[in-house]
């Protein structure tokens, strides 16, 4: 056996076992594999032509039974020269792991969404210095705002548009004082004309439940809050104006003193602890996962459909 005729074997198998991997447990984490090659073509070839089938063509059959013939159904793209994904699992599995911005195209955007991949990941949050303001409209917050390769919020209505098809999972990582805390959580969507938040409380057994918890305790189900669009549930306040920043927010303090039930905020005010002892709530925050008043110094929220 020549070389070239060895590594596609090597590949071959790996693809197969890959592939029934892929098939029997589809993770966010789960980094992706080589497309199958139709009979007489190199995996490389086949990774090739897999790039050029996004979008606008059937995406081809993943299943391979033992070294058999890979069937495969193949549309020609009418644009063959520009790659085209339909999320970021998709640049994953064509085998490019280069965080960064790309135009993908899912049913909702057959036109092109631009997004930043990383990984399988679709990254709708992102801070680390300060540099953009979040204390933003509604219209903003809609639309997004910021630098795709720096510090963003990619937009509600793009979210609740990805969102509406699908299985999509939602993580969250948070930086204080240099180490990182990450949550993972399910089913995550949003809805409606308000962009209400979905997803599923996490489990008990989980290392993140106290850390997810202090999300959903407080704001599972409910609709998205600016300051010039006060849909919290305090009739008194304006928890986005008191508060900074867009966010899910139920109560503004969960009652004087109560900091069990201040609101979980990641868009809240950057370089400002929150200062419980003052009452001072406006810092970014994420109840559970740090100790009080520290200050969150770097954060992400993306999304990744399973
Ligand atoms: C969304 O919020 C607006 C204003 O805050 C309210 O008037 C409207 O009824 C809400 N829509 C839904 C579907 O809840
Ligand atoms: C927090 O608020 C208290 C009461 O207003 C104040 O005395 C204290 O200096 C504040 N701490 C910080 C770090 O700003």
């Amino acid at each position: 056996m020549n070389l070239p005729v060895a590594l596609r074997t090597l590949a071959t198998v790996v693809l197969v076992q890959l592939v029934v991997a892929e098939s029997q447990l589809r993770t966010c984490s789960y980094f992706g594999l080589v497309p199958d090659p139709l009979p007489g073509e190199h995996w490389m070839q086949a990774a090739s032509r897999e790039l050029h089938q996004r979008c606008t063509g059937t995406r081809h059959s993943t299943e391979v039974s033992d070294g058999a013939e890979a069937t495969a159904e193949v549309e020609i793209s009418s644009t063959p020269s520009a790659p085209r994904y339909a999320d970021c699992s998709d640049i994953v599995d064509s085998g490019m792991f280069k965080r960064g911005v790309y135009t993908i195209c899912p049913p909702q955007y057959p036109n092109g969404l631009t997004v930043y991949c990383r990984g399988k990941w679709i990254v709708i949050q992102n801070r680390k210095r300060g540099s953009v303001n979040f204390i933003r409209s509604w219209a903003e917050y809609r639309d997004g705002f910021g630098d795709l390769t720096g510090e963003f919020w990619l937009g509600n209505e793009v979210v609740r548009q990805l969102t509406s098809e699908g299985t999509w999972e939602l993580q969250i990582i948070v930086e204080e004082a240099g180490y990182y805390k990450k949550i993972v959580l399910t089913q995550f969507k949003i809805t409606g004309d308000n962009y209400t938040l979905h997803v599923d409380p996490p489990q008990p057994w989980k290392l993140d439940y106290v850390a997810g918890k202090s999300l959903t305790d407080v704001s599972l189900g409910q609709p998205f809050s600016t300051y010039d669009r006060d849909n919290d549930a305090d009739g008194n306040a304006n928890c986005a104006a008191q508060l900074k920043g867009g966010w899910w927010f139920k109560t503004c303090t969960g009652g004087v003193g109560n900091v069990d039930l201040v609101p979980t905020n990641l868009n809240g005010e950057y370089s400002c602890p929150v200062n419980y002892t003052g009452q001072d709530y406006r810092g970014m925050r994420w109840a559970g996962a740090l100790e009080f008043g520290n200050q969150i110094l770097s954060c992400r929220i993306a999304i990744c459909t399973v």
